[in-house]
């Protein structure tokens, strides 16, 4: 990357921004974080909190930058947050400030198991969103991204919350598979799509090399402690999500846990070229733990 050459990064205190920015300040590129709330600022980078991305302060910080990364996203409802406003209309904005900004490359993270089929609210945002950043002229790389994980991820911190207290709680029978990719391998391939004319307008499903039970996966998670594993009724988990906003599990966690996506690693290992860590070793050498 030539020097002077800049990144945007939106919702920059959002768990893949933290990893992804820390990557790139290490990389020296130069980066433009915005964020609702303060928040630690890295080497090269331009700190901007700002609480509705407003055109009259941000269009100026932004101008011409080589790449924006559209990091802004929710997973749960409430009557004050829902997914139109922010994975829909919050995406609108940020696509048309981009193209006033004449940014050079848009990249958005959707969701494994998007697609124009979906009946799931969560999904139908993203592929509303989707259609926007496609139907915009920017040059962009969507990813659909299945369960990213690394030591500060809701996931991981939700199963080490249950460990804590003794009981992993696993939804239904646990035969569902998930198909984790590790936060590592995904900063890289995000600055890749910056760099690299061959991410441009594709949409690439963001999973690592194993697909794992879910019921495998809290099992080698919580090898070495003495965590009760314990299956709990579906229909249990799903009236907690659906009464309580605050629930572990949101409607459209569980909906999403259980759909048992699939992705097509092969050609994301074509595209990128670079060598996976499989989370199962992780998860089996205990270092998310
Ligand atoms: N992590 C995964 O496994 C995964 C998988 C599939 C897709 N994705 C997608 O990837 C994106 C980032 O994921 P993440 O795991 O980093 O999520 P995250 O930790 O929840 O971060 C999302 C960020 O979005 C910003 N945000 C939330 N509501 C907002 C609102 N109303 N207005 C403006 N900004 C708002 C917040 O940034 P500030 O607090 O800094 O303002 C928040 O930190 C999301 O779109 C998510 O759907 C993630």
């Amino acid at each position: 990357m030539v020097k002077g050459n800049q990144i945007v990064i939106t919702g920059a205190s959002g768990f893949i921004a933290r990893n992804l920015r820390k990557y790139l300040s290490e990389k020296n590129i130069k980066l433009v974080s915005i964020s609702r709330n303060d928040f630690k600022q890295f080497k090269n980078e331009h700190k901007v909190i700002s609480k509705n991305y407003d055109e009259k302060s941000l269009l100026s910080k932004i101008q011409n930058s080589d790449a924006l990364i559209h990091l802004v996203g929710v997973g749960k409802q409430s009557v004050k947050t829902d997914y139109n406003m922010v994975n829909v209309e919050f995406t609108k904005h940020i696509v048309n400030l981009s193209k006033k900004a004449k940014i050079k490359k848009f990249i958005f993270t959707s969701g494994l198991g998007v697609s124009s089929n979906t009946s799931l609210g969560y999904f139908i945002s993203k592929y509303k969103a989707e259609k926007l950043i496609i139907n915009s002229g920017l040059n962009y790389t969507i990813f659909r991204p299945s369960y990213i994980v690394g030591k500060d991820d809701l996931f991981t911190k939700y199963l080490k919350k249950q460990i804590k207290k003794g009981k992993i709680e696993i939804p239904g029978t646990g035969t569902y598979s998930i198909q984790p990719i590790y936060i590592n391998d995904v900063v890289q391939i995000i600055l890749q799509s910056v760099l690299q004319t061959k991410f441009k307008n594709r949409i690439i499903d963001l999973v690592g090399p194993d697909r794992i039970t879910f019921q495998q996966y809290v099992k080698l998670f919580s090898k070495g402690t003495r965590t009760i594993i314990k299956k709990i009724n579906l229909e249990d988990v799903c009236h907690t999500a659906i009464t309580n906003s605050n629930s572990d599990f949101g409607v459209d966690d569980l909906n999403i846990l259980i759909g048992n996506f699939k992705g097509n690693h092969n050609k994301l290992r074509k595209i990128t070229e670079i060598k996976f860590q499989s989370v199962v070793e992780l998860l089996k050498s205990g270092s998310l733990l």
